[in-house]
């Protein structure tokens, strides 16, 4: 008989449901809220209404995509934390309310273990133990990974997150939000050695990227004090430098932990995992020291439900449930 698991992500803007049977993900559908744009970032309050509107929606449409009813499902599982606790708490609330109507296990899942489970969806999949990068606009981490469930944070970042730094630096160089897929592709036309910005030195596997928002924050007053046209006449420039920096202080580390773990698989997960001038990065690293380099499809990289299912199927396996009196956690740890 099959094991049918749906899943629900609400950690942040995206509210994203999933099914996986018998380990095989079959969907993933994702609700984006655009609410946000126009303030430049996330607003907690109206990512929470915009998740009490799309969650029912975007269930339903996973479960009829699949000719599903409740009743096929086996478990429900949902994102617990770490994210914003007013989203957590309507993906907590919906996933709670359904397994107590259909008398169902519930399945508690992390978001950044469930980032870095994302690489199970599909082949390749890395073999234990492997060294993860997970870039997101929320967090910076490098994690041994040697189990399902036995992660360990070796580093990360103690201000901003990078994807933060790469959406900050766009917004002062007046780009709409979120601005690092843009910095992405203005740098394409750039020169990554056109400025130097200052790669910060941070101790183990530690990152800090807020000294790079003020440098070029620094910078373009400057430069626009001397020229009104320096942003939009050397945007690609520009561009470029700042994501050669953002990039080069993630590959220090990267090499550093690989060298020092013995570690030669190598996975990205998180947003920027999309970013290309990292990606480039990894594999020309990954080729000039042998390392095998995993990166997901770019659907499984951002916020989804489907790398909550994926999470949820090993713990189902385990037998790992949680009661109803399990509540939300905006700071989760491993
Ligand atoms: O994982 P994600 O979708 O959401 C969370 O933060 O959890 O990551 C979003 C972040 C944003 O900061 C966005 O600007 C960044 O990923 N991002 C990129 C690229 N695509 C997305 N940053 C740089 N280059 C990209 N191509
Ligand atoms: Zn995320």
């Amino acid at each position: 008989m099959a094991i049918n698991i749906l899943a629900i992500e609400s950690s942040c803007d995206e509210t994203s449901a999933a099914l996986i049977s018998n380990g095989k993900v079959l969907n993933n559908i994702i609700a984006t809220q655009s609410v946000h744009e126009k303030y430049g970032g996330v607003v907690p309050e109206l990512a929470s209404r915009a998740h009490q509107q799309h969650l029912i929606p975007t269930v339903h449409a996973a479960l009829e995509e699949q000719g599903l009813r409740p009743k096929d499902l086996n478990a429900i599982a949902f994102t617990k934390g770490p994210g914003l606790l007013g989203s957590l708490l309507v993906g907590v609330s919906f996933a709670k309310a359904m397994a107590y109507a259909l008398d169902l296990p519930l399945i508690e899942v992390n978001h950044m273990q469930a980032h870095i489970l994302a690489h199970f969806i599909e082949e390749p999949r890395p073999a234990f133990p492997f060294l993860c990068l997970t870039v997101s606009g929320g967090h910076t981490q490098l994690v041994h990974v040697r189990g399902y469930f036995d992660m360990e944070i070796i580093g990360q970042t103690q201000d901003d997150a990078v994807g933060e730094a790469f959406d900050k630096t766009a917004k002062l160089l007046g780009l709409p939000y979120p601005g690092g897929p843009l910095i992405d592709r203005h740098a394409a036309a750039g020169n990554p050695h056109a400025y130097a910005f200052p790669i910060t030195e941070m101790p183990g596997y530690d990152f800090s990227f807020s000294g790079i928002k003020t440098a070029v924050l620094y910078f373009l007053r400057d430069q626009m004090q001397a020229d009104a046209t320096f942003i939009s006449r050397e945007l690609a420039n520009i561009c470029a430098s700042v994501q050669y920096t953002l990039v080069e202080m993630l590959l220090r580390k990267v090499r550093k932990a690989a060298r020092e773990l013995g570690l030669r698989q190598v996975a990205i997960a998180g947003g920027v995992s999309a970013n290309s001038g990292l990606r480039a990065a990894l594999e020309q690293e990954a080729e000039k020291r042998g390392w095998s380099l995993f990166i997901p499809k770019f659907e499984y990289c951002t916020d989804n439900a489907a790398m909550i299912a994926m999470a949820a199927h090993y713990k189902y396996l385990e037998g790992d449930f949680v009661g109803m009196d399990v509540v939300p956690e905006a700071r989760m740890k491993f």
